[in-house]
Order: C-alpha cells, then sequence, then structure tokens
C-alpha cells in the first residue's frame, strides 16, 4: 500500500516527469518539445509540439509485429454474423473509408458527424477520420431526430456517415428516415451524407448529398492515405453529453494526450498486454465505447470485440460464449448488464470456458454489492469498480491493479487514479471536507492527459460550467457527491446537477422536460432521477396539463402519457422515455419559483423530502404524494 500511495504522489508532484515516461507508450512523428503547458489555467496543453496520429498508434505501428492478428472482431446477434479483422484488413479497411472521406472533401479540421448502429463500418468511420484529422461526432443510434439536429447544428459537420438501420432485440431500428428528419430541422445541413446499407430498411436518397458507401469504397480498394500527423493538443473528437441546461456540451478531446492517457490506461489500470482480446459491451456512441471498444484496446496491440446484441438474446450465456469463443482477456460492462443477468439461471455463468478470462470491469454507475458479490462469484474472477466520466475518457477512480493489486472495498471505486487530483468541497462554503464527510467530488487543476480540453466552441462555457462551480475555488467539478473513508477510499453518492443515469446512460433532465413542454396539451413539468433495482434509476415526469379537464378521466390520463411518451421517443429516442408520467394541477417550487427537486425526488423514493420552509405552495407536494399512491 505503501508503494502505491508512493506511486500516485509521484504523478500529482512530478506530473512532467510521470507523463513524459508514459508518453513513451506511443509513437511521435516529432517530439513534443514542453510535456505540459498549464500557463492558461484551466487550460492545459500536454505535449507541446509534439505531432503524433491516433490512427499510425491504433492500426498502422502494428503492422510490423501483428499484421495477421486480429484487431477487430464483430458480432452481431442481431443479424447472425461474426466477422473478424486482422490489423492488415482494418488498415485495409480504414484506408479505403479515408480515401470515400476525402474524395467527398472531408479536410483535416472538418467534422464528421457518425451515426451509426455498431457495425465495423462505425469503427472504420472513426479511425479514418482520426487517420486524415478529421474531427469524429459520434451520436448514440439510439437518440432520435432532435437530440441529433441539436448535435448537427453544433459541430456542423461537413459530412454525416450513417445507415439505413441498426437492430435492437430482433428488432428493426431505421435510421435513415431519424437522420432526413433531422438534417431537416437543422440549421447547418451537411454536404454530404455516406450511406452503409444493411439491407434491412429500405431507404430514400437524396441525389447529390447521399451517397453510397459500398459503391464509393469500390473505387477505392487499393487506396493507400497517408495518417496527418497532428500537433498533441488538435482535437481528435467531440462526444456530446448531458449537463444542467438542455443544450448538450461538446466534449473536446485532443490528439496526444488521448493517445498518452488511453494507451497508459491499458497497461496500469486494465492489465492488458498487446495480442490478448479485449471485450467492452458498450456502444461507440458513449465514451466507453470511445476509449474502450476503439481506441484504447487497438493502441494496446490487442483485439477488441465489436458486439451488436443484448446480454439476454438468444440466451444469458452469451456475452460467456463470446468470451469463449475469442479468448477474451479482459472485460468491460456495466453493473445494469449484470444486473439483467442477474434474474437468469445462474447455471449460465458456468457454461462456458472462461480461462482465458482474467479480470472485470465496470463502471458509469453505482456497483451494489449484491450485484458486485453475485457475479464476481459466479465468474470466479475479481471484478474493478471503476469511476469516471465522458469529460474525463479514463478512470478518475480505480485501483490500478496494472501497478499493484492493492485491496477493493465493496462499494468504493477505490483510490484517484493516477494524475487526479481529487479533493472533496463542502457544496456551500467550498471549504475541503474531511473523511467520512459527504462533498462534492472535484479535480484540481490541471486535468491529466485524455480528459477534456474545453467545450467544443465554446471556452467560456468550459470554464463557468466546470471550474466555477465550487464557491470560492478555480477546481474542476465532477457533479458528483462523494466520501472518503479513514484509508482514503472513496465512495460515490450520486449527482450534484439536474443529471440522471439510466441503466449507465446518461441523460439530462432539461432535455427530457423540453421535450414534454413542447407537447401542445402540457404546459409546465418536472422530471426526476428515481431510484431503480434494475437499471439504477428511471426518469418519472409529473406534468401540469393546459386543461385539467383532459385529464379527468382515468382513460384520458392513460391516452395522454402515452402521448407524451411517444413524444420523447420520437424527439429524443426511447433511451430518454420517462417510466411515468403523471398528472397534476401545480409543482412545488420556492417562493422565488426554483423547482423543488430534491424534495420531489425524495418523495418519489419514499425518502423525507428535506427543509420545506420555503415552499410556496404545499398542496403541490400533496399532489406528488397522491399522483404516485393512485398509480
Ligand atoms: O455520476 C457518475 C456516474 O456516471 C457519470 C458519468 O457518466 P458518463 O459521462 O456517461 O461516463 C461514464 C463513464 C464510465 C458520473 O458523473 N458513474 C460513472 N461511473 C461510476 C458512476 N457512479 C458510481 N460508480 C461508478 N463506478
Amino acid at each position: 500500500m505503501r508503494s502505491y500511495r508512493a506511486f500516485l504522489d509521484r504523478a500529482i508532484r512530478s506530473p512532467e516527469a510521470f507523463w513524459a515516461e508514459e508518453a513513451k507508450l506511443i509513437e511521435w512523428q516529432r517530439p513534443f518539445s514542453r510535456v505540459l503547458d498549464y500557463s492558461r489555467p484551466p487550460f492545459a496543453r500536454w505535449f507541446v509540439d509534439g505531432t503524433t496520429n491516433l490512427c499510425h498508434n491504433a492500426i498502422d505501428r502494428h503492422l510490423a509485429a501483428r499484421a495477421e492478428q486480429p484487431a477487430l472482431i464483430y458480432v452481431s446477434t442481431e443479424i447472425d454474423v461474426e466477422q473478424t479483422f486482422t490489423f492488415r484488413q482494418l488498415h485495409q479497411e480504414v484506408n479505403r473509408f479515408a480515401a470515400c472521406l476525402k474524395g467527398l472533401g472531408v479536410v483535416r479540421g472538418d467534422r464528421v458527424l457518425i451515426y451509426m448502429p455498431m457495425v465495423p463500418e462505425a469503427v472504420f468511420a472513426m479511425l479514418a477520420c482520426a487517420r486524415i484529422g478529421a474531427i469524429h461526432s459520434v451520436v448514440f443510434g439510439g437518440f432520435a431526430s432532435l437530440s441529433l439536429a441539436s448535435r448537427i447544428d453544433d459541430a456542423q459537420p461537413k459530412l454525416i456517415v450513417s445507415a439505413d438501420a441498426g437492430s435492437r432485440a430482433g428488432r428493426i431500428v431505421p435510421y435513415k428516415a431519424l437522420l432526413d428528419e433531422a438534417i431537416e430541422r437543422s440549421k447547418a445541413p451537411p454536404g454530404s451524407v455516406l450511406l452503409v446499407d444493411r439491407g434491412l430498411a429500405p431507404m430514400r436518397r437524396l441525389a447529390g448529398r447521399d451517397h453510397d458507401y459500398a459503391e464509393l469504397r469500390s473505387r477505392h480498394l487499393d487506396a493507400a492515405v497517408p495518417c496527418e500527423w497532428l500537433e498533441a493538443s488538435e482535437p481528435s473528437y467531440i462526444l456530446y453529453t448531458s449537463g444542467t441546461t438542455g443544450q448538450p456540451k461538446g466534449v473536446q478531446r485532443d490528439t496526444g494526450g488521448h493517445a498518452v492517457a488511453l494507451a497508459s490506461s491499458m497497461g496500469k489500470i486494465f492489465c492488458c498486454n498487446a495480442g490478448e482480446t479485449y471485450f467492452a459491451t458498450s456502444d461507440i456512441g458513449w465514451v466507453v465505447g470511445h476509449s474502450y471498444i476503439v481506441y484504447g484496446p487497438l493502441l494496446a496491440g490487442m483485439a477488441t470485440v465489436l458486439y451488436e446484441g443484448t446480454p439476454v438474446r438468444p440466451d444469458g450465456a452469451i456475452l460467456w460464449r463470446i468470451v469463449e469463443r475469442h479468448r477474451v482477456s479482459v472485460m468491460f460492462s456495466a453493473p445494469t448488464a449484470i444486473r439483467v443477468l442477474k434474474k437468469q439461471d445462474p447455471a449460465l455463468l458456468k457454461r462456458h470456458d472462461l480461462s482465458s478470462l482474467r479480470l472485470l470491469f465496470l463502471a458509469g454507475e453505482p456497483l451494489d454489492e449484491p450485484t458486485a458479490r453475485w457475479i464476481s462469484e459466479g465468474l470466479g474472477k475479481p471484478v474493478v469498480d471503476n469511476y469516471w466520466q465522458t469529460e474525463t475518457g479514463w478512470p478518475i477512480l480505480a485501483i490500478a491493479r496494472g501497478v499493484e493489486a492493492i485491496p477493493a472495498k465493496f462499494g468504493s471505486p477505490g483510490l484517484p487514479c493516477y494524475g487526479y487530483s481529487v479533493k472533496l468541497y463542502d457544496e456551500h462554503t467550498g471549504q475541503e471536507v474531511g473523511p467520512n464527510t459527504k462533498g462534492v467530488l472535484a479535480i484540481e487543476g490541471p486535468l491529466p492527459p485524455g480528459c477534456m480540453t474545453t467545450v467544443w466552441g465554446d471556452d467560456e462555457r468550459f470554464v463557468k460550467t466546470y471550474w466555477h462551480s465550487v464557491p470560492g475555488r478555480t477546481v474542476y467539478s465532477t457533479f458528483d457527491w462523494g466520501i472518503r473513508d479513514d484509508d482514503g477510499y472513496y465512495f460515490i453518492l450520486g449527482r450534484t446537477d439536474d443529471v440522471i443515469n439510466v441503466a449507465g446512460h446518461r441523460l439530462g433532465t432539461r432535455e427530457i422536460e423540453e421535450s414534454i413542454c413542447s407537447h401542445p396539451g402540457i404546459a409546465e413539468v418536472a422530471v426526476v432521477g428515481v431510484a431503480d433495482q434494475l437499471k439504477g434509476q428511471v426518469a418519472v415526469a409529473f406534468a401540469v396539463v393546459r386543461d385539467a379537464r383532459a385529464v379527468e378521466l382515468p382513460q384520458q390520463r392513460k391516452n395522454l402519457e402515452a402521448e407524451v411518451m411517444k413524444q420523447v421517443d420520437s424527439q429524443l429516442g426511447a433511451v430518454a422515455r420517462p417510466a411515468r408520467v403523471h398528472f397534476v394541477t401545480a409543482l412545488p417550487k420556492t417562493r422565488s419559483g426554483k423547482l423543488l427537486r430534491r424534495s420531489v425526488q425524495a418523495i418519489c423514493e419514499g425518502r423525507d423530502p428535506g427543509d420545506l420552509t420555503t415552499i410556496e405552495d404545499p398542496t403541490a407536494l400533496e399532489q406528488i404524494r397522491s399522483a404516485l399512491v393512485s398509480a
């Protein structure tokens, strides 16, 4: 333990020496002249003047040693396909994709929006962007047209990559029609759309704008597109994530710091070796997909599994069948997926040969002890909780077992990861709190390599939102509550803001409220996250109708609830659909008009609503109570 703490101390005390050493894990075309420039806090520039390329480090550099080894293993239980691409084949496909992008006029610095199901072409597209220095912005396929339109407007992509359809639990999910709707809504329509036709759903094609990928690819079969050497701080990608406002933030990541942090984490946190196979069950539309389906494993010279399917189809042993078949060494999933499996026959955990598997990492939401024990004992493998965010791109808290496997504690993701100076502050006074006291979990600048460098196109929002929210301090707020025990282990106690976490999917209640409010029958609405045994949290809405007569009868309420849900489905996507919509005539607010969100949430969870001295109309809370009882 002492040596582990000394290692953490060194990373904080001598960041330049520490990260210069880690930077050797990747290949630089031109070496950096300085490890860190923090002359303009909170903006940190890592590996100043160094030039590199993510695609080169993820693919090209491995060709000498492992061209014929698997790099990308695509498994789809949706369309019953399995396809392996070696590093050589992946290199070829990415070159072809890059040639198509270039042919359509995409150049360094352009944004390319990727709205794709979990298919190999989505990974080719990301890596092709990295190759030519274009900035990708992947939008989760479960998001619908309004979510997509706001991201198009903000990123202003020159080109969008999409497909006819995805498939979820055996059901075809059309993408192209939603995309067309989003482009129609958007103020910054792209010049071109590149479409992968999977033959799953009919597509309307707009002449001049829409291009067929198979057709274009066939013209570039022998393409050799050189890597663009980017300065370390040039952006590699934008990934939108939810916050307190209805407008998602474009988390911008650099190139050099991103490559170094991920490569470093693969060894020091995930205990991986080149030539092995990594399997993250996430989606490329989320940060875990970016870091640990695509870039991390490939940077480490590993094969990565891209899985299109659910954990329970065709049966609850599918994940373990994949582990056995592809000799997976390390897995990454979310607690929700494990809770889903917990409902299945435990014998399914024993059906396959899991001798290749060493570790299972879980993140994205709190990992409860019963779930952790169940899966760890069932598999006979250590389970490693790790805590981080879209903003950081790699773990903030974890036990870095690749450094030393110090003991874990149930319910705790562990200690700060090397490079993160983690602190807990009192939300009102900004004073640091001691052990066993709840506080806002924050990080002192500079953030280590790999973390967000700014909000896309809005430096001011980056500074104001993240660095000025703890009173009297300039520290990065995670917007999570945390507590530290006497041994220095941290525990996460939920968000301090209006972000909720449904089945590991991060959603903003504001976005859901805005969508519901655009229904003509609804005047006002409050959406809160409510604890749920399976999904961690679900969204529950309390809506004030314009005309109370519209919800007098139970059938009317049922119909309106269904209508509202449908509206959220079509605007934001089914992931954002509230579990329930209750109708009330007033919302509990303070006399200054602020919604008493924490009180509403507390009532929904059967807890004490807390201090209500400032409430304007106490009957509004009564309405929440009775709506829940009569539901
Ligand atoms: O509230 C924390 C929760 O998920 C949020 C970040 O979500 P996202 O940006 O989607 O990134 C997920 C990356 C794994 C955090 O602010 N969270 C994430 N991991 C944990 C967690 N809560 C508790 N325990 C965790 N291990």
